[in-house]
């Protein structure tokens, strides 16, 4: 009887430890924190997409960009291994151990998803998604609108100083033939005298 029972105790702590095993990996051991998953820059300025990424062993991270119908890897790293940066964002993108990237210098055509797999060793992955919004810059704008203002305003004044120097050489012309025809008149008007 106790050699059964005793039996029963280790085929349940095997299956219990095999179930708990199984749950472990359905969950996946991979969790990633991110505290922020929706950021906005304006043109020109830095993005930091922090995540923090625990799993067992050392984790692949890949981010992918995708915007519509475009989607195309940025680069793929392992914590103190190899860091591949694909070339469209090679010295943009600043690779970080906990998963985290930095990209500097952002342009409107940034605009999009990114999406960060962890891959661990034993092949399991995890997705997580970001968005980041690009505003136009403002003051560019402004100095746009500012430009055209003082060409606006040169044009004007090149307008108006050609018409003041224009009525003035007509003036001048007027006076000169008027002078011109004065001693003819003079003349003829004197000559009875
Ligand atoms: C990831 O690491 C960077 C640099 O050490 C840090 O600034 C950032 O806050 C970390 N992210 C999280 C979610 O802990
Ligand atoms: C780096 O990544 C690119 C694009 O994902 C790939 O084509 C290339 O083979 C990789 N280079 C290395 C050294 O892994």
């Amino acid at each position: 009887m106790w050699h059964f029972r005793l039996w029963d105790v280790q085929d349940v702590a095997v299956f219990l430890s095999i179930t708990l095993y199984m749950c472990h990996l359905a969950a996946g051991a991979i969790s990633t924190h991110s505290p922020q998953r929706s950021l906005t820059r304006s043109v020109q300025e830095d993005v930091f997409f922090s995540l923090e990424v625990s799993c067992d062993g050392t984790p692949t991270i890949q981010w992918t960009f995708m915007s519509g119908a475009v989607s195309r890897t940025i680069g793929t790293w392992q914590p103190g291994g190899y860091t591949n940066i694909t070339e469209d964002y090679s010295g943009r993108v600043q690779a970080f151990n906990n998963g985290s990237m930095g990209l500097s210098d952002v342009r409107l055509q940034d605009a999009g998803h990114y999406v960060v797999t962890v891959t661990e060793t034993a092949g399991n992955s995890k997705d997580t998604g970001f968005v980041l919004k690009v505003n136009e810059v403002l003051y560019e704008d402004l100095q746009y609108l500012s430009v055209s203002a003082l060409a606006l305003a040169c044009v004007a004044a090149l307008l108006m100083l050609s018409t003041w120097l224009l009525d003035k050489a007509y003036r001048r012309i007027v006076a000169w033939r008027r002078r011109k025809q004065m001693p003819e008149n003079d003349a003829t008007e004197l000559q009875p005298l």
